[in-house]
């Protein structure tokens, strides 16, 4: 076969094509495309010039759900699989089913492959989440063959399987969910999309203590892979793309799962800070950079004085920086937090375990163990180092500006932070100062008993100026 023949024929209007493809591209007839007589449709790797490759087919094409689009980059490219994984119970049927409603409210024809949940379950969820379209086509199976089968068949835009796990090869070794398996079933569905020039994206489920030998696995035989993260006790969702072989992995899309499925969070921060109380101890604001999207989060803190128990622990922060954090709030900063029993969570249900949230972290639990809170309209930004200095975080123009934006009218800073408009920066060099800076003087509930100091008055010199300042800041009247 010679390079650039045509090996397809629409049996309805004519049409050659080189691929096969579900749809007639000429006359949009489904399922209509048949190899030529005379020809296989067996491989075909001869070499044409890449001048006349169609860079149509190279092209994402968006779902619909804009969030989801933005993730990918655009949408989904012919012939791609995407895997989604996440935990059991944060929304990833929910979400592909909300894309494949999308899809098919505006004419396309897609289908579900559901391995995990019947038809009649599959419609019930469907109609919570809106209006159902006939080009939405569902094939409730465990069989691979027949899943690939059904793709035939079906000729559609996008195929979910969900999940692979729970799909089963008849031809493969091993029991459903086992790697053999999970590999067999997406390498034949892997193929089949491929050749198809269909979309496929795979559902691979992981479970918190951290199973994610299946569908990492799998990870190399796919172009894109999504994560969908949440607390299923929260409503706030993050999807992010962590391999992306078409497009770039910085954005990440924000939802909020509810009575009616996800719905696209535009402001994070109502989700976020709504509930907050600045005027308690214990209280700090970071901002969090999520891709290249600035995330406002508090971080709280509760510190148990003499709990005797020196329990330690943490929701939404990594143990081992905050175990790091505390030793240098004791060591560098002369916080005597002794035998107290330490909490901090990060709020909302998000995850805080980036370096920028350090400094923050540290002054939530100096704010807790002195029972002063932080002044109002404060963000915190800044990693700490073991010497309990203050070091610069990537991003920062961004963050603060999402500060500003959100109303907060001062940053306690790393030093040499260049200043945004609307944002009074307080600059510190190292933790000692930063607590000088923000808790010194002002209410306290909860002195540290006889062997705590308390938050360091006395400051390295030549920072006297700032600290002044500072203090002049925490006088000032608070908003709430
Ligand atoms: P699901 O999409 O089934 O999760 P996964 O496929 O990742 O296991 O979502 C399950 C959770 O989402 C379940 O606890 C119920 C909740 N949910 C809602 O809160 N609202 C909705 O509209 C839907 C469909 C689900
Ligand atoms: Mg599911």
């Amino acid at each position: 076969m010679g390079a650039g023949a045509v090996t397809y024929g629409c049996a309805a209007c004519g049409a050659a094509a080189r691929r096969w493809s579900g749809r007639c591209s000429s006359c949009g007839a489904w399922n209509s495309l048949e190899p030529l007589s005379g020809q296989s449709p067996g491989p075909t790797a001869a070499p044409v010039p890449l001048a006349e490759v169609d860079p149509g087919l190279a092209r994402a094409r968006p779902t619909g759900l804009t969030e989801v689009d933005r993730v990918l980059g655009g949408g989904l490219l012919p012939g791609s699989v995407t895997l989604l994984y996440g935990e059991p119970g944060v929304g990833k049927s929910t979400l592909l089913l909300q894309v494949l409603m999308a899809m098919a409210a505006r004419g396309d024809r897609v289908l579900l492959v559901s391995a995990e949940e019947s038809a009649a379950q599959v419609r019930a969820r469907a109609e919570r989440l809106g209006a159902l379209s006939p080009g939405l086509l569902v094939s409730a199976t465990p069989d691979a063959a027949a899943a690939a089968a059904a793709v035939d068949s079906a000729g559609p835009e996008l195929v979910v399987v969900d999940s692979v796990q729970t799909l089963a090869d008849p031809t493969a070794a091993g029991p459903p969910g086992s790697l053999a398996q999970v590999r067999a079933c997406a390498d034949r569905l892997v193929r089949l999309a491929k050749g198809a020039g269909v979309p496929l994206v795979l559902v691979g489920q992981v479970t918190k203590g951290g199973d994610l030998a299946g569908p990492r696995a799998l990870e190399h035989l796919v172009d894109t892979v999504v994560t969908f993260e949440g607390d299923r006790h929260h409503a706030l969702r993050c999807l992010r793309a962590v391999k992306h072989r078409f497009g770039t992995t910085g954005e990440i899309g924000l939802f909020e799962m509810g009575e009616g499925g996800l719905t696209v969070l535009d402001d994070p921060a109502k989700l976020l800070l709504g509930d907050r109380h600045a005027d308690v101890p214990g209280s700090a604001v970071t901002a969090l950079l999520e891709g290249r999207r600035p995330l406002l989060v508090e971080l709280q803190a509760l510190v148990l004085a003499g709990g005797g128990t020196r329990r330690r622990s943490g929701v939404g922060v990594d143990a081992a920086r905050l175990a790091a954090l505390l030793a240098v709030l004791e060591c560098r900063a002369h916080l005597a937090l002794g035998a107290d029993d330490v909490f901090v969570s990060a709020a909302g249900g998000l995850r805080a375990a980036e370096p920028a949230a350090d400094l923050a972290l540290s002054l939530a639990v100096a704010s807790a163990k002195t029972g002063r809170p932080l002044p109002d309209g404060l963000v915190v930004l800044g990693e700490v180092g073991l010497a309990g200095e203050v070091r610069q975080v990537p991003g920062t123009p961004r963050r603060l500006a999402e500060a500003a934006r959100l109303g907060f009218t001062r940053a306690l800073v790393p030093e040499a932070t260049l200043p945004v408009s609307g944002l009074e920066l307080l600059p510190v060099g190292t933790l000692a100062e930063a607590l000088a800076a923000v808790l010194a003087g002002g209410p306290a509930e909860d002195r540290s008993g006889p062997e705590g100091p308390g938050p360091p008055e006395v400051v390295e010199e030549g920072r006297a100026g700032r600290v002044q300042a500072a203090h002049a800041v925490h006088a000032a009247p608070r908003r709430r």
